[in-house]
């Protein structure tokens, strides 16, 4: 469920027409509701009831938005962060660093060290020696860097092979084979509290039977850690969960996965740790677009708007599906191929696509654009990197500045020796 209607013919989201946002900010920008980011946080929340005692870590990789992160914190939500840069984006937007769990498959030293002294809440180890590192870290520090291994049970999530990471081969995580002999080994080092475990198998996952089944593994090894002489206080079960990205798509709901995570964890004692991304942040924005060109086609003509793969790297990367709309549908439909400006036959968001009709200054968005959107948005092609606007009720505020090329430019430069009117030798 979502923000985003139309109202009298034209799309709102809450209670702005886009129309307005389009005027005033220009195209392409990326549009969130914050109802729809509070209902999500809420209900997410609210499937989770069954559990006891929980922490949720939003993944702000999905949308880092400053404003964003500030209205979920709001929403009482703590962060997963996987970089210094994010670990400044949470602190920033008055996340606790009690709140904060730092993943990450290769968190260096620098970033170690500045979140014991920040104090962050948990660090989530993805091999031996970083824990042996961190310990070192924290013990010269006079610390005890709280602490989980990251075990990767070698389940097949099911999902893009780009988004996958529980599967054997993958980078993340210990082998689930080597975990309690690596855990043996970091548990007794002073500078850690190494505490639990933590597993996350992939992204916009769909089927729920295959984290039941890493989250089975998991609870395997708790149980034999424990009976090893272990204090386990904490598991993190990471994030994953799917969205609807097409009309119709059925995915499972919070409350389903609330439900399985209730039965697998029956009986564990300790505290689960979530880190939701996709699930609060995906159908809580669009990217809000206008219409260039109709271009007639060999097969179909090829509608190109003024966003790009640079904006939304999404299809490109794994030819996901974005559904699109325009903004005032004049209620006929065409057959087309949607594509953007950048000179690249992969910037195409869609092709053969049944669509509203649209002609060359329509206005139109690409749906469920609020997670993995903007924050994967680059330059490409020396495009403007594109702005985010953030609308509560009647009213919005740019949250995030169109970064002109002319700007990007600005940070160049041509060293000397290569000055115009210098001696090439
Ligand atoms: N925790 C960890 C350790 C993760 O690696 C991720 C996502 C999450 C939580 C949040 O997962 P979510 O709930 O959002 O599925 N750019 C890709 C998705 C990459 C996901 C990376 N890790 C896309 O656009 O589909």
């Amino acid at each position: 469920m979502n923000h985003f209607d139309h109202r009298d013919g034209i799309l709102h989201c809450e209670d702005v027409p886009l129309t307005r946002i389009a005027d005033e900010v220009g195209t392409p920008v990326y549009v969130y509701s914050t109802a729809t980011f509070r209902r999500h946080a809420q209900v997410f929340r609210e499937g989770l009831k069954p559990l006891g005692r929980i922490h949720l870590a939003y993944a702000i990789k999905a949308n880092p938005n400053v404003a964003v992160l500030r209205l979920l914190a709001e929403e009482g939500y703590g962060a997963d962060v996987v970089s210094g840069g994010e670990m400044a984006r949470a602190l920033a937007a008055g996340i606790p660093a009690a709140d904060i769990v730092f993943s990450g498959v290769g968190k260096t030293r620098a970033e170690l060290s500045r979140g014991l002294d920040e104090g962050i809440g948990q660090f989530n180890l993805e091999l031996e020696e970083e824990g042996v590192v961190l310990a070192r870290l924290a013990h010269a520090k006079g610390k005890r860097a709280p602490a989980v291994l990251r075990v990767n049970p070698d389940v097949d999530a099911g999902t893009h092979a780009k988004i996958s990471t529980g599967r054997a081969e993958n980078k993340f995580g210990v082998p689930i084979d080597q975990a309690a002999a690596m855990f043996a080994r970091l548990a007794p080092l002073d500078g850690l509290d190494l505490r639990g475990v933590a597993c996350h198998i992939g992204s916009q996952l769909a089927d729920l039977s295959r984290l039941e089944e890493a989250y089975r593994r998991i609870g395997v090894l708790v149980a034999e850690l424990r009976a090893a002489g272990h204090r386990i206080t904490h598991v993190d079960l990471g994030g994953g969960l799917g969205v609807p990205y097409k009309a119709g798509d059925t995915l499972p709901s919070p409350a389903d996965y609330g439900a399985m995570v209730a039965r697998v964890t029956e009986g564990w004692d300790v505290e689960l740790m979530f880190e939701p991304g996709r699930v609060i942040a995906g159908n809580a924005g669009v990217l809000l677009t206008e219409v260039i060109w109709v271009k007639p086609g060999v097969t179909n003509p090829y509608v190109i708007v003024d966003a790009a793969m640079n904006d939304l790297a999404r299809p490109a990367l794994y030819d996901a599906w974005h559904d699109f709309d325009a903004v005032a549908p004049s209620g006929e439909r065409m057959t087309a191929n949607i594509a953007g400006p950048v000179c690249e036959s992969g910037d195409t968001f869609a092709m053969g696509r049944d669509i509203d009709a649209v002609v060359s200054g329509d206005l139109a968005v690409f749906r469920t654009a609020g997670a993995y959107g903007a924050t994967m948005a680059s330059t490409y092609n020396s495009r403007a990197l594109v702005p985010e606007v953030l609308v509560d009720g009647d009213r919005f505020a740019v949250v995030a500045d169109r970064i002109a090329a002319e700007t990007i430019l600005a940070a160049e430069r041509v060293p000397d020796w290569l000055m115009p009117g210098r001696d090439p030798a």
